[in-house]
């Protein structure tokens, strides 16, 4: 009998985030890929990683680099990749037939305690998992990019999920450090994605209708709402930003739905404006892999540094 772990299906760049956080507090991880380079690169991957977060003092956990990676396995067999896994989590590409059938594999070899879960981007669980032998014990567990400093997990129930799966996978979530949500029902986007395309939709029009350059327009975001988003939520802002929500309501509400009846119909994401943006976003990081890459680490340095001023504020308002 196999001692528990949890086996990851798929060790691309979010099977390898999963992977580092779940051996961060101590986890046995089976890493599963169909390709043995994927999961050779997939392992040089993490050392690299572990490394040079356990050299800037950012690794998670108590345990050294060397401790958690002997934690990790890796294998091209499904069955033995999960064979006796308390939790299995799936990272293959986005891609509804693809994942169906990685699940309905999985409902044949499971048996009826481990939790089946996925972390899809946008796929409804009623897409994924519906007809499917073990749906109590299927779930949508989906990260945000770079899981190991962004912690948000959005926790997505099929209607016939069990109520103890869900428990069980925020328990889960919380105890690898992570900050899991329920969403009590699916919806196309979830949550992040939904406030996400608002905000990129909006963005998209101002540009479009020639109110303010895409550099500025990104400023708004990155030095202005986006400072104390970091912190604070849009409906905590709200109550801050008055005697509390219905002082806000009473004061803003009229305001509020001015500005938002002069919202246009969803953008083409085409055309001019799309020409307008790319060449303004090419000017500041030539859209070649090079470029995009040092910005990208750029981009999760400032991210650590944002994780680690949270921890020390211990900025658990929320
Ligand atoms: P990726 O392309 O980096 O990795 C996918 C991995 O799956 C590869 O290692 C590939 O060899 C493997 N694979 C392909 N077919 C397979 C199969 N039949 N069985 C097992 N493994 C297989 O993709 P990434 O970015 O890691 O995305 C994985 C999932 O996570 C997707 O559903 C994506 O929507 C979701 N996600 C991605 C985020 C991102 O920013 N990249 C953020 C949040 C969620």
């Amino acid at each position: 009998m196999e001692s528990s772990h949890v086996a990851i299906i798929g060790s691309g760049l979010i099977g390898r985030s999963w992977a580092m956080l779940f051996t961060a507090e101590g986890f046995k991880v089976k890493l599963y890929d169909i390709a043995q380079q994927q999961l050779t690169s997939a392992l040089e991957s993490i050392r690299k990683q572990m490394k040079e977060l356990e050299e800037s003092g950012f690794l998670k956990g108590s345990l050294s680099a060397e401790q958690q990676l002997s934690l990790i396995s890796v294998c091209t067999d499904l069955k033995t990749a999960v064979e006796g896994a308390t939790f299995i989590q799936e990272c293959t590409p986005e891609n509804l037939e693809l994942k169906k059938k990685i699940f309905s594999q999985l409902d044949l070899i499971v048996g009826d305690k481990v939790i089946l879960s996925s972390s899809t981007s946008c796929l409804l669980p009623s897409k994924l998992f519906t007809g499917l032998k073990h749906v109590k014990q299927c779930i949508v567990s989906h990260p945000v990019n770079p899981p190991y400093f962004v912690p948000l997990v959005e926790i997505v129930p099929h209607p016939e999920t069990d109520p103890s799966t869900t428990e069980r996978t925020y328990a889960l979530m919380k105890k690898i450090g992570q900050s899991p949500v329920k969403l009590n029902r699916e919806t196309e986007g979830f949550v992040l994605n939904r406030l996400q395309y608002a905000v990129i939709s909006e963005a998209w029009r101002l540009v479009g209708e020639g109110i303010v350059s895409p550099t500025d327009l990104d400023l708004v975001m990155s030095d202005g709402l986006g400072m104390r988003y970091a912190f604070i939520g849009p409906l905590e802002t709200m109550h801050l930003n008055a005697e509390g929500i219905s002082n806000y309501c009473d004061r803003y509400r009229e305001g509020m739905k001015l500005v938002l009846n002069t919202f246009g119909p969803v953008p083409e994401f085409s055309g001019e404006v799309q020409q307008k943006i790319s060449q303004a976003m090419s000017e500041k990081i030539p859209a070649v892999p090079k470029a995009l890459d040092a910005r990208r680490k750029q981009r999760d340095d400032y991210l650590t540094g944002l994780a680690k001023l949270k921890k020390e504020m211990k900025s658990d308002l929320v």
